[in-house]
Formats: structure tokens, C-alpha cells, sequence
């Protein structure tokens, strides 16, 4: 997974092409329209507030693709609260110099209003004692896993190789440290049962926790609680591949072309932030967080535009974005009193 997405010019994702809308292989939350962009400045606008109007509060985006998001997230902030903008500092980590470049045009007429800054991974960005607001859209969800199966009354790591001119799957009984990890979520040991285990996630929140003295981690992607993503019923596992807006059968074939993608296991976001200081102030699906979110943008900016109603519909609608996908807020030294109204009514 990690070479197929990752590998520097030819990976799905460094090679820099159009992934993402409907050019792409697939939708993304921010594919429908700014609104999202809209919900998320008001949360950053909410954060400056509850912090007394800082000086200084940073924005990290990692995972920006061509950087439309952070465009919908600053121009609402332009047109809202523009006495906030010179206030802030934007920061992209992008690995790919392509999509950087991309990046870089794409957020151009912002350049005369904050610093813009570009890193090439989380480790780069400096730590700070200004505020920061950490923020992603189906990022974790394409940060490689390991597959697991049980069978033969153990579990097997599936490892990837090549068999004449093809790849193929080769299991081989899972390491101490894997093993650790499914007796931590009860994975259950069932003939056949296939699923995955992101074991970086808990040192690039610990990175990021090091960056962040003050302020929020939201998270948005698909995924589910521990609970139920390693239940019985989900038998074959959540690694999909997916190639012009169709699942495809194998995830092993034409490696670089197709996106390779697994459910986020949301219970370790939030285990893994409590350790390291952050609050959790709840996982909610879009299709209730953004309209609690929606509801000041309404009583400040009405009324809604029909194109804003649509891309309000595709991010709340069951059978879009609304129940597949969460959003996650974590906070770290915010006021104790801090509600953030995405989660609260
Ligand atoms: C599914 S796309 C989502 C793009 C965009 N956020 C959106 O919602 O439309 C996942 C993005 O995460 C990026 N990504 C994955 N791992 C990354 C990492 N370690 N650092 C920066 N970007 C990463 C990929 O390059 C890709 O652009």
C-alpha cells in the first residue's frame, strides 16, 4: 500500500494526477462544493474565540490533494471574518513536490493576505507556542495498513509477492507487536476473518500531539468505532481499491493505478489522544455534526443558495457523506467550558 500510493513520481498518489472529483476515482466530502470548506472556518472562527482572539493561530492541512479545501476554508474566512486572516498562518504537509506545486497555484490569491507555508512531511512542521487548529478530509483512510487473517486456529500478516508476472498474497503467522495490536482491539478469531490494523497511527499522533502545545485535532473520514469495524458481521475486512468511481475486484493488480483505501478505526484516534492530552468532544456522522455545524451559518448568512442546499444534501444525505462518514473533534488546553457547536445543539 504504502509503495502502490507512496512511491516518489509513480505512486497513486505522488505521481501528482487528478484523483479526487468526478474527473477522478472518486468523490471526497469536498468534492460537492465549498460548504464544507464554509463549516470548517466557522469552527476555526469558534476556536480564535474561545482563545480570546490570539494574535497567531496556525492551520495545518495534511493530505490537501490539490489544496480545495484550504481554498473553500479561506475564502469563507475572507469573505466572514476577514479581520481574522492576517491572524493566521497556513500550513501544508505534502510529501509530493507535484501536488505541492498544484497546491501552491491553487491557494496563489491568498498569498498577499497570511504566509502560506509548505512541508514536506509532519516531522518538518516547527513546534509552536501559538495556538494551532489541525484539520483533515480522508486522510487517515489512505495511511497504509497491515492485513490480517485467522486461520489454521492462528492469525497470519498477508504480505504481498511476485509470482511470475503477477502479485499475489503470502501469509505468514503475524509478529509479537501485530499480535499486541489484535488482542488489543479483540479481534475475533474467527475461520477466515480478514481485516486490517493501521499501526502507525499511534506515533503520527504522538508526532502531531508535539506540535500542537494548544488546540484542536478534527478529523473527517469514514471509519468506525473499534467495536464495530472488527465485528463478526465485517467477515473480508475494509481494504477497498477503487478506480473511476467503481470498486475494483483485486487490490493487487496495476499497483499506481487505482487508489487502495481502509476504514479508519476511530476508538484508537481517540484512545491514543487521551494519552497524549487531548479531550474528546464526541464522533458524530456528518449527517448529524454538520447540520448542528450549519445551523449558525444559517441564522448568520441566510439564506441558502439551491447550489449550497445541494452540496449541504450530498455532505448530510445517508446515502452520500452523511452516515459513512465521522467527524472527530480533539482538543488539547482549550477552556474546560469549551462546547464546540458541531457537537453540541
Ligand atoms: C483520499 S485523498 C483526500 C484528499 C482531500 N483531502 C479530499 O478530501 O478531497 C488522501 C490524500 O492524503 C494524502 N496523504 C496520505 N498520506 C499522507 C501523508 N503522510 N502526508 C501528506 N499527505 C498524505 C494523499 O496524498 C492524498 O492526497
Amino acid at each position: 500500500m504504502e509503495i502502490a500510493l507512496y512511491q516518489p513520481q509513480i505512486g497513486y498518489y505522488s505521481s501528482g494526477e487528478t484523483r479526487t472529483g468526478r474527473q477522478g476515482d472518486f468523490l471526497t466530502p469536498v468534492s460537492p462544493g465549498p460548504l464544507l470548506g464554509q463549516l470548517i472556518a466557522l469552527q476555526i472562527a469558534e476556536i480564535h474565540l474561545t482563545l480570546n482572539h490570539p494574535p497567531t493561530l496556525h492551520l495545518v492541512e495534511q493530505g490537501a490533494d490539490r489544496g480545495h479545501l484550504a481554498h473553500d476554508i479561506l475564502t469563507a474566512l475572507s469573505q466572514h471574518h476577514p479581520d481574522l486572516l492576517p491572524r493566521l498562518q497556513l500550513h501544508l504537509i505534502e510529501p509530493s513536490p507535484s501536488l505541492a506545486r498544484q497546491q501552491q497555484t491553487h491557494l496563489h490569491p491568498f498569498r498577499s493576505l497570511l504566509p502560506l507555508h509548505w512541508h514536506a512531511d509532519l516531522s518538518a512542521l516547527p513546534p509552536s507556542s501559538h495556538p494551532t487548529f489541525f484539520y483533515s478530509c480522508e486522510l487517515i483512510d489512505s495511511i497504509p495498513v497491515r492485513l490480517i487473517r485467522f486461520f489454521s486456529g492462528q492469525w497470519h500478516e498477508r504480505f504481498v509477492t511476485q509470482t511470475e508476472n503477477q502479485l499475489d498474497w503470502i501469509d505468514q503467522p503475524v509478529s509479537a507487536e501485530l499480535l499486541n495490536e489484535i488482542n488489543r482491539w479483540s479481534i475475533p478469531p474467527i475461520e477466515g476473518f480478514t481485516t486490517e490494523i493501521r499501526p502507525s497511527i499511534s506515533s503520527w499522533l504522538k508526532l502531531l500531539s508535539q506540535k500542537i502545545q494548544k488546540g484542536a485535532i478534527l478529523t473527517l473520514d469514514y471509519g468506525l468505532p473499534a467495536h464495530e469495524l472488527y465485528h463478526p458481521s465485517r467477515f473480508t475486512g475494509t481494504l477497498r481499491a477503487l478506480r473511476q468511481h467503481s470498486p475494483s475486484a483485486n487490490p493487487l493488480t496495476d499497483p499506481g493505478q487505482q487508489d487502495l483505501t481502509a476504514h479508519v478505526n476511530f476508538t484508537e484516534l481517540i484512545e491514543e489522544g487521551k494519552k497524549l492530552g487531548f479531550h474528546n468532544h464526541g464522533l458524530l456522522p456528518f449527517m448529524t455534526a454538520l447540520p448542528r455545524q450549519a445551523t449558525s451559518l444559517l441564522r448568520e448568512y441566510p439564506p441558502m443558495s439551491e447550489k449550497s442546499t445541494r452540496n449541504f444534501q450530498h455532505l448530510v444525505h445517508p446515502s452520500f457523506f452523511g452516515q459513512s462518514h465521522l467527524a472527530l473533534l480533539q482538543t488539547k488546553n482549550l477552556p474546560e467550558s469549551y462546547q464546540p457547536s458541531m457537537f453540541f445543539s
